[in-house]
């Protein structure tokens, strides 16, 4: 019944959204934060929880590899889509997608799964590249803000895969 001996370990966190230790959020923006859950450095692909306070917009990115997303509360949607994401909405995000996140002014929380890299592009140029999020930006992000709040820089190890 046991995994095979080359298995990694699982990965098992209670409660994903609902957390009383601040610290836990690794601050991206003034409104934006995350929660890393799995962060595949051998696949190239992160599952992770993003936050808005207050409302916001995460700048027009293009996508080079699929997303899904899992909604848990609050709203939000792309500045090129008609639809509104709701707790409880799956949206899939095909590769090639280049949007505009825009969130609502309550409180969002929304699951990730993210392969390969997030290009950060200029919203009047899209095809102009000005920088990139993917598992290895995250990681740095998350080990630099655990070791800052006093978690540890090896804190965000146990999500490494
Ligand atoms: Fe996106």
């Amino acid at each position: 019944m046991a995994a095979p001996a080359e298995a990694l370990p699982d990965i098992v966190v209670p409660a994903i959204s609902d957390t009383d230790d601040e610290r836990l959020w690794v601050p991206q923006t003034d409104c934006l934060s995350f929660r890393p859950l799995c962060l595949c450095v051998s696949q190239g692909y992160y599952v992770n929880l993003l936050r808005f306070v207050g409302g916001g917009t995460l700048g027009c990115h293009r996508h080079s590899s699929p997303v899904h997303a899992h909604t848990i509360r609050g709203t939000w949607g792309y500045k090129e889509h008609a639809w509104e994401a709701q707790a409880g909405t799956y949206v899939f995000e095909p590769p090639g997608e280049t949007h505009t996140l825009v969130v609502g002014e309550e409180e969002m929380i929304t699951l990730f799964h993210v392969t390969g890299a997030l290009l950060y592009c200029d919203p009047d140029d899209p095809a102009t590249v000005l920088g990139f999020d993917d598992v290895f930006t995250k990681l740095e992000k998350a080990r630099a803000h655990y070791e800052h709040v006093g978690l540890g820089a090896d804190y965000v190890d146990q999500f490494i895969r």
